[in-house]
């Protein structure tokens, strides 16, 4: 599978920093408002303001990834444990393979500890959906999703996606450094 060259500019991928809050979470409040709007109980929208987002992002910047064109932040990945907690890319770059580069470096942090990654995506987030297939994730069920928001959770109906993860190589290397 081979990802989209991004000619123009230079795709980077680094550790997010606290310089970057403010920028992944108005990539994150775009993305959410696109794959979510309507998909989702109403209620939600609510704890979805940007200030929501710029909350959530300080306590996730040790598990956020974010991907850079020419320096400036147009995605990010969070994964946590063995899920893909977040990925979002901004509107502007869809489809140039950022998206792609987040979620295989995702997965390969994931494969270091676990077999299996999942994540969950609401069930009518077809492009996202669509995305997640095409990289081999798979539709293992429904479940419903505690979604954080501001001093608690709110249960989203949603799918929960698997992906069987290459892992041996990665352990063994990781074993073999120790
Ligand atoms: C889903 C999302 C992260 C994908 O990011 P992206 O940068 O647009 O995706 P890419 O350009 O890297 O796509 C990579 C590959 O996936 C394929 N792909 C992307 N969307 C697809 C779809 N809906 N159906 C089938 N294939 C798809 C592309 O054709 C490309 O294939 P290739 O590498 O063989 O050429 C992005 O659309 C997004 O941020 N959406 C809004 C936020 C969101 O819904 N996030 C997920 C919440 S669960």
């Amino acid at each position: 599978m081979t990802t989209p060259t991004l000619t123009s500019e230079r795709l980077s991928l680094r550790p997010a920093t606290s310089h970057d809050v403010a920028a992944i979470a108005t990539v994150w409040l775009n993305g959410w408002l696109d794959g979510h709007l309507g998909h989702v109980p109403e209620e939600l929208r609510q704890h979805r303001g940007l200030e929501d987002f710029r909350e959530r992002v300080p306590e996730r910047l040790d598990l956020t990834t974010v991907a850079t064109l020419g320096g400036r932040v147009v995605g990010f990945l969070t994964a946590r444990e063995d899920e893909i907690e977040q990925v979002y890319v901004d509107a502007s770059v869809r489809g140039r393979g950022v998206g792609a580069a987040l979620l295989r470096h995702g997965e390969h942090l994931i494969a270091a500890s676990y077999d299996v990654a999942w994540l969950a995506v609401v069930a009518g987030n077809t492009r996202a959906r669509g995305f997640y297939t095409h990289y081999g994730w798979y539709d293992a069920g429904a479940i419903e999703y505690s979604a954080q928001i501001a001093g608690g959770v709110f249960s989203v109906p949603c799918r929960r996606y698997e992906k069987r993860l290459p892992a041996g190589t990665v352990r063994t290397r990781m074993v073999a450094h120790g």
